[in-house]
């Protein structure tokens, strides 16, 4: 494994202008693990500007990663270098240099994953809050909050900010979803996650997927079946999330089976309106799963339509 990372590794020649030094990165605990990633929390000494230490997440593999979670990882840190807006993942430093793991240095996100938070915050509104916002609170534990509509509008909104840029830049995220967005201090929607991006043609549309597990449920019809992916597969995606935002994160289409999900789509199948949503919210997400992707709204458009119902709302 060691000699085979070291190969990759040598593919890409180590970049100065990303390249952090080991020695000044002090990793605390871990905060996430998927199958073969892991990300952690850490502390970085004087890391992109501030002196001092910084908390920050660190990507990386876990022992028994394959060659082709390392490419993924490695193609993730190309994307992130060439990203810069508020509502996407900033890339701080890599270490890449023989002498340890691979690690991605990214910003910290002090609530974790969106679709966490959400779901903190259903629990807040019914068990006593002062159970749980108290001093007494595991400090390991990712922060909670309470949630208001505007909150969830201005996430909708921040959202659309951080694809409307990434669409500009021609980069197809493919796996948009509130388990990809990540929630930062002042309530900073970050949309994160490039793991699957990769292999972008030439006419903004992707094929492939030779692996991995395929997110269905937030899956354009035309990505389901012919593996089309585009900006316009990533507003359907945006309108699944828009309603994971409205019912605070449960997982769409309850009770349907994925197996059926696509023939269901095809006969004009769609969620129904959440009880607490209003019909200008459902139709946004209505036009966002449109069949017809080019009936679908652009990021540009879904971003005016949030900022007006953000206007309205005060
Ligand atoms: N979990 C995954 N990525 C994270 C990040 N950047 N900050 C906090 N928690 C995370």
């Amino acid at each position: 494994n060691d000699s085979l990372i070291f190969n990759n590794i040598m593919k890409f020649s180590p970049d100065p202008k990303w390249e952090f030094p080991r020695s000044q990165l002090a990793i605390e605990q871990i905060l996430g693990e998927g199958e073969f990633g892991r990300v952690l929390r850490a502390k970085a000494l004087n890391i992109s500007g501030p002196t001092g230490y910084t908390t920050v997440a660190v990507k990386t593999l876990k022992e028994d990663a394959r060659e082709s979670e390392l490419n993924d990882l490695l193609s993730e840190y190309q994307l992130l270098k060439e990203v810069s807006h508020p509502n996407v993942i900033r890339l701080l430093g890599v270490c890449t240099e023989p002498g340890g793991p691979i690690y991605l240095i990214i910003e910290y996100c002090e609530y974790g994953s969106l679709r966490n938070h959400l779901r903190k915050s259903r629990r807040l509104q019914y068990e006593s809050k002062k159970l749980i916002n108290t001093e007494e609170n595991d400090y390991d534990e990712p922060k909670t909050s309470d949630i208001t509509p505007k909150d969830l509008i201005s996430f909708a909104w921040q959202i659309c900010n951080g694809m409307s840029y990434l669409s500009d830049i021609k980069l197809v995220h493919r796996d948009l979803a509130a388990r990809n967005v990540l929630l930062a201090a002042d309530k900073i929607c970050k949309v994160s996650d490039f793991g699957l991006t990769r292999d972008v043609y030439e006419d903004n549309a992707y094929l492939k997927r030779s692996k991995g597990r395929v997110p269905v449920k937030w899956m354009a019809p035309e990505s389901l079946a012919d593996h089309i992916y585009t900006s316009k597969s990533d507003v359907w995606s945006f309108g699944i999330l828009v309603w994971e935002l409205i019912t605070l994160g449960s997982t769409p289409y309850p009770g349907i089976v994925v197996q059926n999900l696509y023939h269901l789509l095809r006969q004009g199948y769609r969620m129904e309106r959440p009880n607490n949503c209003s019909p200008a919210l459902y139709n946004i997400m209505r036009k966002c799963w449109s069949l017809n992707p080019q009936q679908r709204p652009t990021f540009q458009e879904l971003s005016k339509r949030f900022e007006k119902l953000l206007e309205d709302n005060i």
